[in-house]
């Protein structure tokens, strides 16, 4: 009877604690394995704080940031495939919001998010365009923690203050600032093409520069074709932009390349606005912003966080999900990543002047997709396209890049 009894009370004991644990944000193990690209400065000091965040609600539980390193993604996504489809995913992992999804068979290996949505409200607190791409096949895969912008251009204020010149708003003024820097020794446009991504990424801005935002949209969408002689123009165009960048450019990562604009030997730099996380975390402050030269266009994309099926901490991973979604952690990342908060309710006076003047051009600039970024297109024509883009970057070769271009559109949008 009494041994009977101690069995009793060592059950409920366990039972107990194990529920405590669920309730208290711990599941099997406690710990929580995010997996994501984010190790550049800014990325990582942003991911920090939403941990921080979710730490301070979840204290029992031990985080573990699975990073692999490498802009865009461009290693993570494939050793993330690698362990979905080998049955061994993290709990919760860095996905773009728009067709990017597709590479990860969603329906087999991930859990649809519609649930939270739902108790969260979301659909109430994200806008609509950025709701409408991140739904594939009827249901929201990812919850999303931020919105970028891809087509920015940064300069050196100093340099272009001691040159007497003006950021220039048109490719012509482009080209007039681009002599009087190359005159004076300094690289007018530092880029860094060492991952194989970033040529793509400065090439989609002058494509849209050079396309305007329908005509880009519809390169992606098979209502325009890439043997048109606005393709052939934007081309031409990059060509003559690749002309007067650093001569190493092949042997720099994007952040790198960043470094000759700091250290004042180089005028500009096209990237995305990680950029200015990137500059807050070196606390520089010597650079301004504009739109790449041409029609003023927010080529934008948005980094979510989706839940692969299996997760081992699936109670942990969900409360995670949740994090991402709230105020409180798009308020604390965000300021950090260089990214505005995909919630509309944020409060602007959290963020620097940069952030502030994108989130005033999210609300009142046409919206395109990015393509590297995951948006536009699945992630098979990105990988194509990237390829293209980054052999382009060395050989100048404007016929066989648009003749590639066209058969990467014929090969995907066929599918
Ligand atoms: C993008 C991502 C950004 C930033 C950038 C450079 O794909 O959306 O958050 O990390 O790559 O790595």
């Amino acid at each position: 009877m009494y041994r009977r009894l101690v069995s009793v009370f060592c059950i409920a004991l366990v039972l107990g604690f194990s529920l405590a644990l669920v309730a208290c944000g711990g599941g099997k193990g406690n710990k929580l394995e995010i997996y994501s690209w984010w190790t550049a400065g800014g990325e990582a000091e942003g991911l920090k704080a939403l941990m921080d965040v979710y730490q301070k609600q979840y204290p029992n539980v031990k985080i573990i940031n699975a990073t692999v390193a490498g802009g865009a993604g461009t290693n993570a996504k494939a050793v993330l495939l690698t362990r979905l489809t080998g049955g061994k995913p993290p709990d919760a992992f860095q996905l773009h919001a728009g067709l990017e999804v597709q590479k990860y068979d969603p329906e087999k290996y991930l859990l649809p998010l519609d649930d939270i949505y739902k108790s969260e409200g979301l659909d109430k607190v994200f806008p609509a365009d950025l709701l409408s791409l991140l739904q594939y096949k009827g249901h929201y895969w990812g919850i999303p923690v931020n919105i970028h912008r891809a087509n920015v251009m940064w300069y050196n204020k100093k340099l272009f203050a001691d040159n007497h010149l003006q950021p220039p708003a048109t490719w012509d003024d482009y080209f007039k600032v681009v002599k009087v820097f190359k005159a004076k020794k300094i690289i007018p446009m530092t880029i860094g093409t060492k991952e194989g991504w970033e040529a793509g990424h400065v090439f989609e801005t002058v494509l849209i520069s050079a396309l305007g935002p329908d005509a880009y949209k519809g390169l992606w969408t098979g209502q325009l074709p890439w043997t048109d002689a606005k393709v052939t123009n934007a081309l031409n165009l990059y060509k003559k932009v690749l002309a007067d960048v650093n001569t190493d450019h092949a042997a720099l990562t994007w952040d790198q390349a960043l470094q000759y604009l700091v250290d004042n030997k180089a005028a500009m730099f096209v990237m995305g606005d990680w950029t200015n996380g990137w500059f807050t975390s070196k606390n520089y402050d010597g650079y301004g912003w504009q739109c790449v030269p041409g029609p003023k266009v927010y080529d934008g994309l948005s980094d979510s966080f989706a839940l692969p099926k299996g997760a081992p901490d699936m109670v942990n991973a969900q409360n995670w999900l949740k994090v991402c979604a709230s105020k409180a952690g798009q308020e604390a990342f965000n300021p950090l990543k260089g990214s505005i908060p995909a919630r509309t309710d944020a409060d602007p006076s959290l963020f620097n002047a940069y952030l502030q003047s994108a989130m005033k051009d999210w609300t009142s600039e046409p919206i395109v997709p990015s393509v590297i970024h995951g948006a536009a297109a699945i992630e098979k024509w990105v990988t194509v396209y990237k390829d293209i883009m980054n052999t382009f970057a060395t050989k100048l070769d404007v016929a066989a890049a648009q003749q590639a271009l066209d058969q990467a559109a014929k090969d995907n949008l066929a599918m």
